[in-house]
């Protein structure tokens, strides 16, 4: 399959986000090409390291660098400022210099924490995203948000801070399990939503594929994702406006997962919700045609999700969303679809409607 690259105009550079199946042995050979130094940081968790990390460590020493390599458990608690802190003790010890890349190797929790060193570390040293969840390869990759999470908030403190390169390998995804392949669709399935149809309409053909971890599918489903994503960011990289519309389905995730303490859903999971009940809000105010609307609740029915807890309520739900900063006056944005290809962020006030929304696509019942 051919090497894919998909270039990015962001606002302090650009950089290049490459897509080849195979490509995790050749990280030391994509780096040495664009960096001057010897040192490098790898930074991974458990279960990435034991499978990926003999490989890339190999491929970068054979390029000569010295690498340093930081493991940690996997999960969202390493997104701590205390790991923060761990990470520069190790950078400093290996006396990282402005040149010197860090690497982040793994899903979206070791891009956010990762991707926080590079910004951070000497006023920021580069970073290259080697993502290996599909979630990560589709969204968290790409766009520049590194974020660690204080106890009072997810990603409260974080910076919009560009990768150098990032370079995705979709053959790692035939070790992701599959309820996080499950979860990263939904991301993709977002893109076709809010910004293109005709890819949407290629999910529909190619959902079964997909759900198969068909690696040709997967890479194809990862370039048109990336795509989208790199248009969007192109278009308002400090999300001043139009990237809110990549929060499609997290107004009402969000609240879900802290609904749920962040134990039952993952956060594609949520968010595939939450794109169900932002649906059924856009058709009951008539911003979006029955036949769209369908055609979107079918889709995100294919992925087969986890059902809601039994004892969650629509109330419990309406009580976050009642908590989130999105809402102003007693109105709440969301980002609603328009069609099939297009969405926008729009003030709903009805909280009856919403309430209703909730209770029914929660379950994800039909409209
Ligand atoms: P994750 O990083 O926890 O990865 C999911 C799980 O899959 C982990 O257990 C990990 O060890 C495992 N894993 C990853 N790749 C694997 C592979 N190839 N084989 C086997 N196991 C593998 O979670 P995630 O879903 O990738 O990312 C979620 C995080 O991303 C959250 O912290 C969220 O806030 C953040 N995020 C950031 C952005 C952004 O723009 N920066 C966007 C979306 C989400
Ligand atoms: N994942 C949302 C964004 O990158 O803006």
């Amino acid at each position: 399959m051919p090497l894919r690259e998909i270039k990015i105009n962001a606002a302090t550079m650009i950089y290049r986000v490459v897509i080849e199946p195979g490509s995790i042995s050749g990280v030391g050979k994509a780096l040495r090409l664009l960096f001057p130094s010897t040192k490098t940081l790898l930074v991974s968790d458990l279960n990435v390291d034991r499978i990926y990390g003999q490989e890339v460590v190999k491929s970068l020493e054979a390029e000569k660098w010295q690498v340093t390599t930081v493991v940690v458990r996997p999960g969202e608690r390493a997104k701590s400022l205390k790991k923060a802190a761990h990470l520069y003790d190790s950078a400093i010890a290996a006396g990282l210099d402005r040149n010197s890349p860090v690497i982040a190797l793994g899903g979206g929790v070791i891009g956010d924490l990762a991707g926080f060193i590079a910004a951070t570390y000497l006023r920021g040293v580069p970073l290259v995203m080697v993502p290996t969840s599909l979630l990560a390869q589709v969204d968290s990759s790409v766009g520049g948000k590194v974020a660690v999470n204080h106890p009072r908030g997810k990603n409260l403190i974080g910076s919009i801070y560009p990768p150098r390169l990032v370079l995705i390998d979709p053959k790692v995804l035939t070790t992701l399990p599959f309820r996080q392949i499950k979860a990263g669709l939904a991301e993709v399935i977002k893109y076709g939503i809010i910004a293109d149809g005709a890819f949407f309409a290629w999910l529909e053909k190619n959902i079964d594929r997909l759900l198969a971890t068909n690696i040709e599918a997967l890479t194809d489903a990862v370039t048109l994702s990336v795509m989208n994503k790199a248009r969007v960011v192109e278009a308002d990289e400090y999300e001043v406006d139009y990237r809110r519309v990549l929060n499609f389905g997290h107004t009402i995730g969000h609240a879900l997962e802290a609904a749920t303490d962040y134990s039952h859903y993952l956060h594609g999971e949520a968010v595939m919700v939450g794109m169900a009940v932002a649906t059924r809000i856009a058709h009951k105010l008539d911003i979006i045609g029955s036949e769209d609307a369908a055609r979107i609740l079918n889709l995100l029915q294919r992925i087969d999700l986890k059902d809601a807890p039994a004892d969650l309520t629509a109330e419990a739900v309406i009580d976050k969303l009642r908590q989130d900063k999105k809402r102003r006056n007693g109105e709440i944005f969301f980002v609603l679809p328009q069609s099939v290809g297009s969405a926008s962020v729009i003030a709903v006030s009805d909280q009856k409607l919403i309430r209703e929304a909730v209770k029914t696509g929660m379950r994800l019942e039909g409209l």
